[in-house]
């Protein structure tokens, strides 16, 4: 598809640069001066452009405002020591995309022009790669339905989208955190592995109850008797439970997590023990109980590595060991940065520069 790629370009005449505090961006609330956008219609996507960052039009009757018929990615673009611009994995997110398109129904954005649509859009707003340690460009990739129809089908067009916005910690501190035993996050049989609107529409309630309580988020549990742990919504879940790296298998509930995926790798690049397995409940209660669970925290592209400080269980706390005794997470934590800004060696040729 490379060959005919052509993305036309309206730059802004209104930078919203030099009003910016690129040193404390809060996540999500800041978005680039451009964004992508391409249209699906009579079987191909067409119409590339790069315009300045707005507001979108849309038909009342729109699906995706009806049905959630939506997919997106979330990945970050870090500066480089050198002052260069490095994406993290970014082929990783395309190809899960495409699952996620598959499961929804959905014309799958092809993974070149994901890759290609991205990099143009990085050139245009390279000075918005915030340089802090810490910070960094979260780069937001969409696809929504966008037939105005109110009936229940696959639509016949869509659009895909990529915003951008410079962000510091999704989490700014460690997380307390309730295990769910009574709603249900995914299925099997489900969308839970798809990154997809409505996985997260349906956590809110839960969380928000759980928030009430005092709770950052929620541990969700299977969908059958609520025995095992899953994933967190907004991270996949990591123990250290004597000296071993625990973590569930992803399947077609848990998201298949690209910052999981590397901290096992680099696990194993360690030589740390690690087990990728059905986790139950009663065993992280137990660990925590007998003082063999030594960290527990979630891990995500907006949540990095974050620290579980506290599991909540029917109606009781637990705490786990001081964060700041722990050595895994940080380890973990400071070799993913230093990866992500080519600090030290990509031996898996994770980045991709801009
Ligand atoms: C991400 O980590 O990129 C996500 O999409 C999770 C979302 C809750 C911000």
């Amino acid at each position: 598809m490379t060959e005919t790629m052509n993305i036309s370009l309206t730059r802004t005449t209104n930078s919203r640069l030099k009003e910016t505090d690129l040193e404390n961006p809060v996540f999500g609330k800041i978005y680039s001066d451009h964004m992508f956008i391409a249209d699906y219609c009579d079987g191909d996507w067409q119409d590339l452009r790069i315009e300045p960052y707005g507001n979108i039009n849309l038909s009342p009757a729109n699906t995706t405002l009806h049905y959630a018929s939506t997919i997106f990615e979330g990945l970050k673009a870090h500066r480089g020591i050198d002052g260069s611009v490095l994406v993290f994995r970014p082929q990783a997110n395309a190809a899960r995309m495409v699952k996620s398109a598959e499961r929804m129904c959905m014309p799958p954005v092809p993974e070149d022009l994901f890759m290609y649509a991205m990099t143009e859009l990085l050139r245009v707003d390279q000075e918005w790669v915030p340089s802090k340690k810490g910070t960094s460009l979260y780069i937001r990739p969409f696809q929504i339905a966008m037939d105005p129809y109110i009936g229940i089908r696959p639509s016949d067009t869509y659009t895909f989208y990529i915003i951008t916005g410079p962000v510091g910690s999704y989490y700014s501190e460690p997380v307390k955190v309730k295990i769910e035993t009574h709603y249900t996050r995914a299925a099997a049989g489900g969308t839970g592995f798809a990154k997809t609107g409505g996985n997260y529409a349906a956590a809110l309630y839960p969380a928000v109850e759980a928030a009430k309580e005092g709770y950052n988020q929620l541990i969700w549990t299977d969908g059958i008797r609520h025995e095992y742990v899953e994933e967190s919504g907004t991270m996949n879940l990591m123990f250290v439970i004597n000296d071993t790296l625990v973590t569930a298998p992803t399947g077609d509930t848990i998201l298949k997590g690209i910052t999981r995926d590397s901290i096992l790798q680099l696990a194993k690049d360690e030589g740390m023990a690690i087990e990728e397995r059905p986790i139950k409940v009663s065993e992280v209660m137990g660990a925590i109980e007998n003082g063999s669970m030594q960290e527990a925290f979630g891990a995500g592209t907006a949540a990095t590595i974050t620290p579980i400080k506290t599991i909540g269980f029917d109606g009781k706390d637990y705490d786990l060991p001081p964060v700041e005794n722990w050595k895994y997470a940080s380890n973990f934590l400071d070799l993913l940065s230093k990866i992500k800004v080519g600090a030290i060696s990509d031996a898996h040729g994770w980045l991709y520069r801009i």
